[in-house]
């Protein structure tokens, strides 16, 4: 009677222990930013992360701000002081959508490598 409780209790304990384990299997990658030479674009590079990233459908003109819809998006996070370029890292649009933050929609981690190489450059409206 002892014998089959203990030989309960272990198979319990032996489905808890093999069911707990929740790996996380997709490791994103730590890219690291751009070269500095390699200069990145606003224009062409970043500005179109909003709109295949999903943040468009909220940040619109007349949405939430920051406005990140085409043509509006740098003078609306710039305005917002969402860039700080004497601590890149700090910066709002940088790090609040970052792959394992939880804003509503993410970046990938080459694109957030991406961003914050583009803050580090000085953040140019080019
Ligand atoms: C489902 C709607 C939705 C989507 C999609 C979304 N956002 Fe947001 N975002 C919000 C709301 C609502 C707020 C304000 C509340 C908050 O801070 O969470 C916000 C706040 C922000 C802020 C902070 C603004 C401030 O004033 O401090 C940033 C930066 C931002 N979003 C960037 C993004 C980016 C970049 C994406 C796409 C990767 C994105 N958001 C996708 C709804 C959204």
């Amino acid at each position: 009677m002892r014998r089959k409780f203990i030989y309960t209790i272990g198979i319990l304990a032996a489905i808890v222990f093999a069911t707990s384990c929740q790996y996380k299997f997709i490791v994103e990658p730590v890219v690291p930013p751009p070269d500095p030479g390699d200069t990145v674009y606003y224009s062409q590079e970043i500005e179109p992360i909003y709109s295949t990233q999903g943040c468009t459908g909220c940040h619109n003109t007349g949405g939430t701000q920051p406005d990140l819809s085409a043509g509006n998006s740098y003078n609306s996070i710039t305005s917002m002081g969402l860039v700080d370029v004497g601590d890149p890292v700090a910066s709002k649009i940088y790090y609040y959508p970052l792959p394992d933050g939880s804003h509503f929609a993410k970046y990938t981690s080459v694109q957030a490598a991406l961003i914050l190489g583009w803050i580090e450059q000085g953040a140019n409206d080019n």
